[in-house]
């Protein structure tokens, strides 16, 4: 793996469009960094996994596409709605340009836009990170709190609040998703 100020700089590159999704990213790290170290979990992964996770948000939808489909021949792309295939492309960037081939690191970055059933401790910190970084305006000040005391009950609420938002707004919710929410549920 290159060095994690090789992947910042690398990240702030591949965004240099698009400021304020850096400052985004560089917040998440902290959060994710925080959540780690609170739950005595490994921060390196943590951050790592926040540097590369919306590192490919930027990358033009054909890229994506043949990207996708060349890493994953099984994948069916319709159970990935468009604005969670970054996640895919973000693991494939941390993967073959970062050289990242921790499975922990990989699947928080795969997973963090949809979620999944039976996620691992650093992929809700990823997840969980995502949605309490600043920019999310939504949230209470409570609701931030909560991951640092419960991470697992936070995961669970901020799921079940993304799902909400998702059918209120009658976008595509993923199917990952779906499971994820009847498998925690449970
Ligand atoms: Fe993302
Ligand atoms: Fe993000």
């Amino acid at each position: 793996m290159i060095s994690e100020r090789d992947i910042k700089t690398l990240v702030k590159t591949k965004l240099q469009d698009d400021p304020d999704r850096f400052l985004h990213v560089i917040g998440v790290v902290r959060h994710a960094e925080d959540l780690a170290r609170v739950t005595h979990n490994d921060e390196v992964k943590a951050r790592i996994a926040a540097w590369c996770h919306d590192a490919t948000k930027r990358m033009d939808r054909t890229e994506e596409i043949q990207q996708i489909t060349g890493a994953y021949p099984d994948i069916r792309l319709s159970d990935w709605p468009e604005p969670t295939r970054h996640a895919l492309t973000g693991a494939i960037f941390a993967e073959t340009v970062c050289g990242v081939n921790d499975p922990e690191i990989l699947n928080a970055i795969r997973y963090h836009a949809t979620g999944r059933p039976a996620m691992g401790v650093i992929e809700k910190i990823l997840f969980v990170a995502d949605f309490i970084e600043e920019s999310r305006t939504f949230l209470t000040a409570s609701q931030r709190e909560l991951p640092r005391k419960n991470l697992d009950l936070a995961f669970r609420s901020f799921l079940e609040m993304k799902v909400a938002y998702f059918h209120q707004e009658g976008m595509v919710i993923a199917k990952l998703t779906e499971d994820a929410l009847n498998y925690y549920r449970k």
